[in-house]
């Protein structure tokens, strides 16, 4: 799908880090956007700093992806005003790190409720107006992390690894409909996801490692544009997928990139 000024596109998780850049470059690209996030003001600030594209007025719409009528309504008020959806980027999520045995389930609860159920409500919510018009393109952002799952991010590497298989099967599933979907590896990149918990991250976390989100939303919407199946970035995130037929080989991969901590039992 060529992104443009024709190009309708909505993306949870706007107010903020990679769903702000994805914005960004979307609007650099001449789209005409509809952000949601929990947070209008910051939603609103965005939208008046965006190029207007020449199809119409960016469109707030407040919502929590959680909340299956409040995200439905948010998407049906999006392609009512814009006139139809191209383009979807589910991407609101969350993270707590901790040793899953010593943090609050409630965290775990929350995680499971943004990036679980928050990415198949909304996506569900998008599918719908893309289904009648028979074109569209979704974007599944999980991570490196649900490729290969870390230590202090059990709950955390398994929704995103749910998010990988949700978008995994459905791009499958729509073949020959028109609609196609990208899911999207992130390794480290620079936003507001541990801004609650900087002090809390495990060794292996490196906040040495972000990169500008903005590399990541080009990279994502080259994506779109050349139908890929998975974005990674950086290229390394790739070999995590190796998990699957090589644990052991991951693990010291890992060792020696991020140290013990990334791997402390031995098998
Ligand atoms: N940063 C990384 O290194 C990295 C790596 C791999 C994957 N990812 C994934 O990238 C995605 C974006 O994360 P980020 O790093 O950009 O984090 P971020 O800066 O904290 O942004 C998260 C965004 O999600 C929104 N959000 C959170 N809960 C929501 C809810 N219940 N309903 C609607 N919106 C909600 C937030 O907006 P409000 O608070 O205003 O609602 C915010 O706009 C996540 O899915 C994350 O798992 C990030």
């Amino acid at each position: 799908m060529r992104i443009g000024v024709q190009t309708r596109a909505l993306v949870t998780g706007a107010s903020a880090g990679i769903g702000r850049a994805i914005a960004t470059e979307l609007s650099s690209r001449g789209a005409r956007l509809g952000l949601i996030a929990r947070r209008a003001d910051r939603l609103e600030e965005l939208a008046a700093e965006l190029p207007v594209s020449a199809a119409g007025p960016h469109i707030v719409l407040a919502a929590d992806v959680a909340d299956r009528a409040a995200i439905e309504s948010a998407v049906a008020s999006f392609v009512s005003q814009a006139g139809g959806l191209e383009l979807f980027v589910a991407n609101a999520g969350i993270a707590h790190y901790g040793p899953f045995v010593d943090a609050p389930l409630e965290h775990a609860e929350q995680m499971i409720a943004v990036n679980v159920s928050g990415t198949t409500l909304s996506v569900a919510a998008a599918l719908a107006p893309m289904i009648d018009a028979g074109r569209g393109h979704v974007i599944v952002i999980s991570s490196g992390a649900g490729l290969r799952a870390f230590p202090s991010a059990a709950v955390y590497g398994a929704t995103k690894a749910y998010d990988k298989g949700f978008a995994e099967a459905l791009r499958h599933e729509l073949s020959g409909t028109g609609i196609s979907v990208t899911t999207a590896f992130p390794g480290e990149f620079e936003s507001d996801l541990h801004a609650h918990e900087r002090e809390l991250l495990p060794d292996w976390r490196s906040n040495d490692e972000e990169r500008p989100p903005a590399e990541l939303a080009t990279a994502i919407a080259d994506a779109v544009e050349a139908d890929k199946r998975g974005v990674y970035l950086p290229r390394e995130v790739r070999l995590l997928g190796l998990n699957g037929i090589a644990p052991r080989l991951v693990d010291r991969i890992l060792v020696r990139l991020r140290g013990p901590s990334a791997a402390p039992r031995r098998d």
